[in-house]
């Protein structure tokens, strides 16, 4: 459980914003229309990374107006704080047989790298119609292994977010925003 208790020190790690909601809704729009017009007519079927992509999952799949499925996965990499434990785990896999669809992973944030590229190589092996990569956030600063995304929404500096689905120690997903937090707090 996390040590966050009071609102008041809920509100005292949020240091500043750094995409607003206005500029993420805008974003998602437009990435909806894009899907939209390059997968009409085609099996579409959205792949979301628990816990940390499923506000950007609902906004997205709700911008995109063409028919299309949705699946979930969870991968563990980040435990308690704000440090990498380097290792991944599927703890939740998708129902659906992918090789019957044109799969978009829907990410939050590109960190290392590292959990997704075990989540690409597991999901090219069961060989999707195409798999392309759309991601909120992504910090290349900080990549371990070679990776990009096919679309990435925002580039952001080396710093640890919170907001908008992403948490620290399971608090803060519920922020309507992407705020930078912080490690100490007033
Ligand atoms: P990666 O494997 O290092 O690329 O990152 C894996 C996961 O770590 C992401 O899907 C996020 O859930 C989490 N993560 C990485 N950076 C941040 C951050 O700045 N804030 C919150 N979670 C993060
Ligand atoms: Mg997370």
């Amino acid at each position: 459980m996390s040590s966050i208790k009071t609102t008041e020190e809920f509100n005292s790690r949020i240091k500043q914003v750094i995409i607003t909601k206005e500029q993420i809704d805008e974003a998602v729009r437009k990435a909806g229309a894009d899907i939209s017009a390059e997968y009409e007519g085609r099996p579409l079927l959205l792949v979301s990374i628990l816990k940390g992509a499923y506000v950007f999952m609902a906004d997205l799949c709700r911008a995109v107006s063409i028919p299309c499925e949705i699946g979930f996965m969870a991968a563990k990499s980040y435990y308690e704080g704000t440090e990498s434990s380097g290792k991944v785990k599927i703890t939740l896999d998708l129902s659906q047989d992918i090789s019957q669809y044109h799969v978009i992973i829907v990410e939050d944030i590109i960190d290392t790298g590292r959990t997704l590229n075990d989540i690409i190589k597991m999901l090219k092996a069961r060989n999707p119609l195409s798999l392309k990569v759309l991601t909120l956030l992504d910090k290349p600063s900080r990549r371990l292994v070679e990776l990009e995304a096919d679309v990435s929404l925002f580039t952001i500096p080396d710093l640890f977010v919170i907001g908008y689905g992403l948490d620290c120690g399971e608090i803060y997903r519920n922020l309507p925003y992407v705020a930078e937090y912080d490690e100490k707090g007033e």
